[in-house]
């Protein structure tokens, strides 16, 4: 059982994450932290609670987060998500309100009351995370894991020519949590590009007419019909789900020790993660970085696995019977 606390910005693929972790048995979702990020928090820590609602899971304690990123301006994704964050898709006002403490204080919480048990999924900016970790540094040696979905290591970025949405929109942020000494798997653009799913696939899991795979359908029509056709874009990027994915069978991705590091300083650059997979001292001893990596990085990925087992997981999870 992986015991999940999910840090997010939900955020169209968000919610898809949130649905997989959901609609899987070997997952206990411990709660749900939100950040501004795609939208601003205020939407984002709604979206988490109207979605869980949704699904039929309204106890799960969600956890308002920062609202918005340690220095630089913030950055909304709304042109790739829609104004609310859902594509559009308007679900009913959510009868829970957020837990009454910061998401910040639940990582802490959560993480110190179960020493090794807790898998930490940041599949948003890392506000929330970089706090949680400056506020309580010990942390980073008893979380179990974390996951983070963020960077493009040896691809292009998806916000900038050379930077990720997630690091970009908090720099600062993903270079404290980069170097916080705790275990990273760093699910990035390089394996996350290729995990795509097609709208026919979200058609045929919304045939079986529950609310779960309506909303999925709706708000992947909206991204591919809005964002996705002005730019030659037909399948839809499970950047978020395949994080989540990650937490539950990591053998669906190919990982190698990286040490990554975060461009702070760049005008054009800023938000780029370099990543340096080889020893550097034979080239320039000036270029050597420290001789130990501090993520294990995504280096490739099993699609049709994640696909049939994304499928599969949310099918018999949210099916109507006839
Ligand atoms: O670059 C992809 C990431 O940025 C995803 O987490 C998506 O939700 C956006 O936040
Ligand atoms: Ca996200």
């Amino acid at each position: 059982m992986v015991r999940l606390l999910l840090d997010t910005d939900p955020g169209i693929d968000d919610a898809l994450a949130l649905f997989l972790a959901l609609a899987s048995p070997d997952i206990q979702l411990e709660a749900v932290t939100t950040v501004s990020g795609n939208v601003h928090v205020d939407f984002t820590t709604r979206n988490a609670l109207a979605l869980l609602e949704l699904a039929g899971r309204p106890g799960i304690p969600v956890a308002r987060g920062c609202d918005r990123p340690l220095v630089r301006q913030p950055v909304i994704a709304d042109y790739v998500h829609g104004q609310n964050g859902l594509g559009g898709v308007m679900l009913p006002e959510p009868q829970q309100r957020p837990v009454s403490v910061h998401a910040v204080d639940v990582i802490l919480q959560k993480i110190l009351e179960a020493p090794g048990e807790i898998t930490l999924a940041a599949i948003g900016p890392l506000t929330n995370l970089a706090l949680a970790v400056r506020r309580e540094p010990r942390i980073a040696q008893l979380v179990r894991e974390v996951l983070v979905m963020g960077g493009a290591l040896r691809v292009p970025g998806n916000v900038t020519p050379v930077s990720e949405f997630n690091i970009f929109a908090d720099p600062h942020a993903a270079h404290i949590v980069l170097h916080a000494g705790w275990p990273i798997r760093l699910v990035s653009l390089d394996a996350t590009n290729h995990a795509d799913m097609r709208r026919e696939q979200f058609n045929a899991l919304a045939t079986r007419s529950h609310p779960v795979t309506q909303c999925m359908k709706a708000m992947v029509d909206y991204h591919l019909d809005d964002f996705g056709k002005a730019r030659g874009i037909t399948a839809f990027h499970m950047h978020d789900p395949l994080c989540l994915a990650a937490a539950i069978s990591p053998d669906l991705i190919d990982w190698k020790p990286a040490y990554v590091d975060v461009e702070l300083n760049g005008t054009l650059t800023l938000g780029a993660t370099v990543a340096y997979f080889e020893k550097m001292e034979d080239i320039d001893p000036d270029l050597a970085h420290p001789r130990r990596s501090n993520v294990l990085a995504s280096v490739g990925v099993d699609v049709e696995r994640f696909v049939a087992m994304y499928m599969e997981r949310i099918h018999n999870a949210f099916s109507l019977a006839r």
